[in-house]
């Protein structure tokens, strides 16, 4: 069996994050490389720098366990993933391509806020004092981030609305002409 028992069932999610947080390592600089906003892109780049923090901090918590460092592959991410290198090849308004990979990105973050909130629970509750304070500092950065892109939306998602004002008035204007 398994996962007979909480312990089997925290080492696996454990792995889980593990992966999902490899496979974000990968796929940010490719997000970063494709918005138009600076802010934005700064801060993907930054959120690639604390990634890395949370991957050695999961390292450290297979250490405590006693356990290698192995992911087992986190279908979830990959599929979260998957939608936002997908947005990057569509024929986009560049402000309205960035509204999108926020909402991918917030996506991805919430995944990340539930799996270290059920893990720092599990450690707690396992007694596991060390690795829950270290679950809970990244699951602190996970919702920082997830607010920091909030914000950042509440200026691009407007700008995404102004593109689309822009687009219609031009299609207007040639409508206009045509009917002359
Ligand atoms: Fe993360």
């Amino acid at each position: 069996m398994s996962l007979a028992s909480l312990e089997d069932l925290f080492l696996q999610e454990l792995k889980d994050i593990y992966d999902a947080e490899k496979q974000i390592l990968k796929a940010l600089p490719k997000m970063a490389k494709g918005v138009e906003s600076e802010e934005l892109r700064s801060a993907i780049e930054e959120h690639h720098a604390v990634t890395e923090k949370q991957v050695e901090r999961l390292e450290e918590v297979f250490q405590m366990l006693d356990k290698p460092a192995r992911g087992k592959k986190c279908v979830a991410m990959e599929g979260l993933l998957k939608e936002g290198s997908q947005l990057l090849k569509e024929d986009a308004e560049p402000e309205v391509l960035d509204a999108a990979i926020i909402a991918a990105a917030q996506k991805v973050e919430h995944y990340e806020i539930a799996a270290y909130g059920t893990l720092a629970t599990y450690a707690e509750i396992l007694g596991y004092e060390d690795a829950k304070e270290l679950l809970g500092e990244t699951l602190e950065e996970e919702k920082e981030t997830d607010e920091a892109l909030t914000e950042i939306a509440s200026t691009i998602n407007y700008e995404a609305l102004e593109e689309g004002d822009e687009e219609e008035e031009q299609e207007m204007a040639v409508s206009r002409k045509r009917n002359r």
